[in-house]
């Protein structure tokens, strides 16, 4: 299980597991047992509580909801892509409750981002007491131990934030940097470099990169951490299953290929919006005018204007498949999904498949004129077309 450099991203999603291969296949097996035979050699049974670190071989396991064989193929695979130990789990949110379980902050600053965080946080809020501060609360309110779980890119917008200046800002006080990276998996992103200390994902989305798995994701550069994190999800019992991990290391084989298409697509599309959008004095009855005629504004990071180049240097390889767009009316952003033929009208996002939501679906919070658009592997000129057509329609 390589972490080294020399070894290219694409290589590692294909052979960071090789060492746990144990049979013959190429594919891997899928491992549906919950439970594992122990060794036949009396000699080689260690009690529970004689067992120590130096014991732990992620070839052999007992119980599936300590270990499993698939699981442990993807955890080594993401490893050595994120840099740092990975810890899965049953879904992002899972995740997310995983890591607020370990650090127990008092407060913990967050921008809007992905509203279900929010619900993981109520959650600790009536357990806890813990305090919620707006995420550019000055720093003096942050105490030792305290937590800034910066989701960047942000949910639903695409819009990015400057993952050293809050890690920073969290260190000078003791305090702890969550970063939220699912909008920007391994190769856009990589947090560990800008100082986070804990990396999360919801797997969900490119991990499993299919639309066909709910899976969450921890990463830490701190041994004891790494350790405590599996504890807490041994008893809290959130592992993710055997034929999620099967699917998950089948989807990571082909993560950097997915991703790096998925994002030059998004960014061709976005360029091309944004260019239509404000063309001067475009034609009538031209794809711009009907563009102009019903869309507001396109949100993306790759659209952003910041000071400095914080930006550029934390997604060197491009800015990600979803970004928003806002409609000049609500009937608009309402009509608009109805009126596609590529893109579907389904919340999630990071499949092959392009989506798009009508955010205030699912989200209570959000402007109802906002529309989230998660770019798939479609070629992106049909793309194009198909919503050329759907907006002249909406501008009829
Ligand atoms: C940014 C972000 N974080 C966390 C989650 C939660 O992940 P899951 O649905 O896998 O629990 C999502 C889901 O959409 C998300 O977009």
């Amino acid at each position: 299980m390589s972490h080294s450099n020399a070894i290219g991203a694409s290589t590692r999603s294909l052979h960071a597991d090789d060492a746990l291969n144990l049979v013959t296949d190429v594919a891997p097996p899928m491992h549906l047992s919950t439970t594992f035979r122990y060794s036949n050699d009396p000699t080689q049974l260690v009690p529970a509580a004689d067992a120590t670190p130096a014991d732990y071989d992620p070839t052999s396991h007992i119980y599936s909801r300590m270990s499993a064989p698939n699981p442990t193929r993807f955890e080594a695979i993401l490893s050595s892509l994120i840099h740092g130990q990975v810890i899965s789990y049953s879904s992002g949110l899972s995740a997310l409750h995983g890591a607020l379980t370990l650090l127990n902050p008092r407060r913990i600053s967050v921008g809007d981002g992905y509203h279900g965080c929010h619900g993981v946080i109520a959650l600790f809020t009536r357990l806890t007491g813990l305090q919620k501060l707006p995420l550019d609360c000055s720093s003096d309110q942050l105490e030792k131990g305290d937590v800034i779980l910066l989701e960047t890119p942000v949910n639903p917008q695409g819009t990015a934030f400057d993952i050293a200046s809050y890690a920073a800002k969290a260190h000078a006080r003791g305090a702890y940097l969550i970063v939220d990276s699912t909008f920007a998996p391994p190769g856009l992103q990589e947090p560990f470099q800008f100082g986070a200390d804990i990396i999360m994902h919801s797997g969900t989305k490119y991990f499993g990169g299919h639309s066909d798995m709910l899976c969450g994701v921890l990463a830490t550069n701190r041994d004891d951490w790494a350790a405590q994190l599996k504890t807490d999800r041994l008893f809290i019992g959130t592992v993710m299953g055997s034929m999620e991990g099967w699917l998950g290391v089948r989807s990571l084989r082909t993560l950097e290929i997915r991703v790096q298409r998925q994002s030059e697509n998004a960014a061709r599309l976005i360029s091309w919006l944004d260019t239509a959008l404000h063309a001067p004095n475009p034609a009538p009855d031209s794809d711009e005018a009907a563009v102009q005629a019903v869309l507001g504004e396109v949100l993306h990071a790759s659209l952003q204007k910041v000071e400095g180049d914080w930006l550029k240097k934390q997604m060197p390889n491009g800015f990600g498949p979803v970004f928003s767009i806002i409609m000049k009316e609500m009937r608009f952003a309402r009509e608009l999904p109805s009126k596609l033929r590529f893109f579907q009208h389904a919340t999630s996002l990071g499949g092959v498949e392009t989506l798009i939501e009508w955010r205030t679906m699912t989200d209570q919070t959000v402007d109802r004129r906002l529309l989230r658009i998660s770019i798939g592997l479609e070629n992106w000129e049909d793309l194009k077309a198909d919503m050329a057509r759907a907006f002249r329609e909406l501008a009829k």
